[in-house]
């Protein structure tokens, strides 16, 4: 599907020399050492990237399922597997086009294999094995979690290293203590729901639409003032992961208690239950800064989008003389500009995938985001 979905292929590749030779334009070829194409269908975002150097964005094309999937109040992992196959080739091309790059131009593909929706994964991970494979290119499987962390790299400055990395996405909500890019140690993760997916339940409950995060937001921001919280989650054991369950089911029992009937009812619960979520994130990073004195916060995924939450956490760095790295909203939410970035990363450290990988909905092991 996705050879066809070209008129001419360039001949196959045999050795570095004759990519060069192969070349158009040789000042390009002598610039651009790096430029990967990069494939993320890891959920109900269909996306296609090429990034030059690791970091230099040419082009990000994202086709969102939102649409598709609202009517059920969540995505339908069959719905998506088979619009991401639709999707795919159409992005490749306007990737290609948006960048002016030929399929000739390019040096690795990367995409993600983990984790995610299983058919989802595997439509990305197909067509990236088969255009690694007519191209002979190099293949690099990405961790979507690993990437959501590297996308504050993306047309910006390197990090600087020691960092804590946060990741708060519909999956996911996690600390990492990072080393280097490649070097990570887990200090928490949620017992239950992901800080996102909190935001989606509730956003429910509340009889609003879906991804719940952005209206919740919104709502939130008509009583900026407003006191209260629901109770925070504390461990007993003193570790620092979340928990955002229990939240949810406050809600629910304070909704039962009073009816939501007018706006303002709305937005006062919405920004006690955003309120409660930050609060939740707030103390426990700012544990981990007095902790661990890193240089930098890295915080990455979706729920990053959220303009209070990067608001409280940059009075958090500042008054820790701590550098607040955070992606604009493009590269927070899904996109394959983070795949491509990173997967020119691991190319640039001689790390490939063979093609015998495979999509890894929910990948276990020791070592956080090694995928082989
Ligand atoms: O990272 P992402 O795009 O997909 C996953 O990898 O999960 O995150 C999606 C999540 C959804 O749960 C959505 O409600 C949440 O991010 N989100 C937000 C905001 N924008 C998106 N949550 C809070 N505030 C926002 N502005
Ligand atoms: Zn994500």
């Amino acid at each position: 599907m996705l050879i066809t979905a070209r008129k001419k292929l360039p001949p196959p590749v045999k050795s570095p020399f004759l990519l060069f030779r192969h070349h158009h334009n040789y000042f390009l070829e002598f610039a651009l050492k790096s430029l990967v194409l990069g494939i993320e269908s890891s959920c109900d975002e269909t996306s296609v990237a090429i990034v030059a150097e690791h970091r230099r964005v040419l082009a990000n094309e994202v086709a969102s399922q939102m649409d598709l999937h609202r009517r059920y109040g969540g995505v339908v992992p069959e719905v998506a597997s088979r619009q991401h196959l639709h999707d795919l080739p159409i992005l490749i091309k306007e990737a290609l086009d948006k960048s002016k790059t030929n399929y000739d131009d390019l040096t690795g593909v990367a995409v993600t294999a983990a984790p995610g929706l299983i058919g989802a994964l595997l439509v990305g991970l197909s067509a990236a094995k088969g255009m690694a494979f007519r191209l002979r290119l190099p293949l690099v499987a990405v961790h979507h979690i690993e990437a959501h962390l590297y996308a504050v790299e993306l047309d910006a400055e390197p990090v600087l290293f020691p960092a804590l990395g946060l990741v708060v996405s519909g999956g996911h909500t996690e600390l990492y203590k990072m080393g280097s890019w490649g070097q990570y140690q887990l200090l928490a993760s949620t017992r239950d729901d992901a800080a996102g997916e909190a935001f989606d339940k509730v956003a429910k409950l509340m009889g609003l639409g879906y991804p719940g995060g952005p209206i919740i937001e919104k709502l939130a921001l008509k009583f900026p003032e407003e006191k209260g919280n629901f109770p925070l989650a504390r461990m007993k054991d003193k570790s620092l992961d979340f928990s955002f369950s229990g939240m949810k089911t406050a809600v629910g029992i304070e909704i039962k208690k009073k009816p939501l009937e007018t706006d303002e009812d709305l937005a006062r619960l919405a920004a006690k239950f955003q309120r409660t979520v930050l609060a939740e994130i707030k103390w426990r990073v700012r544990s981990c800064l007095d902790e661990l004195k890193p240089k930098s916060l890295v915080m990455g995924g979706g729920v990053a989008c959220n303009q209070t939450l990067r608001r409280v956490l940059e009075q958090e760095c500042q008054s820790t003389g701590v550098a607040f790295r955070v992606p604009p909203a493009k590269y927070c939410s899904d996109n394959a500009a983070m795949i491509a970035g990173l997967g020119s990363h691991h190319l640039s450290q001689g790390r490939t995938t063979p093609f015998s990988a495979t999509a890894l909905a929910s990948p276990s092991g020791s070592q956080p985001f090694l995928l082989q």
